[in-house]
């Protein structure tokens, strides 16, 4: 059945209609009603959420030992498994997907290397004049 809102586990729906994650990386605040100001702090909110992945630090580490452990020790230094405090598991998750999210902006997907407000900035002031883009 098609709603306005998610659908998440076991069929149950959460309260909004979930809003793009393209250029979510540019946004100050973030959830329709801004309780989040931080791109990492903001995908802790669906992944612990009972509504949404109903998960938590155990599930998480569980899940990161069996599937990223290489990918994690390359970036964090250290094997999840050698997380002392679960909070600095859940800001590491927090903050690679943050990082992905960062990659899916409509004005980098131009030229990656750009930081994607810059890019942003280019592209409508280009838009405006209907030119093409220039980055010096
Ligand atoms: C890692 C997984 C996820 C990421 C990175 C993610 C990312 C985001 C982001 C960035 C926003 C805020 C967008 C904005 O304010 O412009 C958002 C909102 C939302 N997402 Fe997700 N999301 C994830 C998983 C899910 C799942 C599994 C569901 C439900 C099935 C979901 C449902 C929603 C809803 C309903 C909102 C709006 C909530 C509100 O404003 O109260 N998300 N998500």
């Amino acid at each position: 059945m098609e709603t306005a809102v998610a659908e998440a586990c076991d069929g149950k729906l959460t309260g909004c209609n979930p809003p793009t994650v393209l250029n979510a990386g540019d946004s100050t605040w973030l959830m329709w009603d801004g309780r989040a100001d931080r791109l990492w702090n903001q995908a802790l909110l669906p992944l612990l959420n009972p509504v949404e992945m109903n998960s938590n630090a155990s599930l998480l580490l569980a899940r990161l030992s069996a599937e990223y452990e290489e990918e994690y020790r390359a970036i964090f230094g250290k094997l999840p498994s050698e997380e002392t405090d679960d909070n600095q598991l859940l800001a590491h998750f927090g903050k690679a997907i943050a990082a992905y999210e960062r990659a899916l902006s409509t004005a980098t997907t131009l030229r990656s290397t750009r930081t994607s407000s810059a890019s942003c900035r280019r592209w409508r002031s280009a838009r405006r004049r209907r030119t093409r883009p220039t980055w010096d």
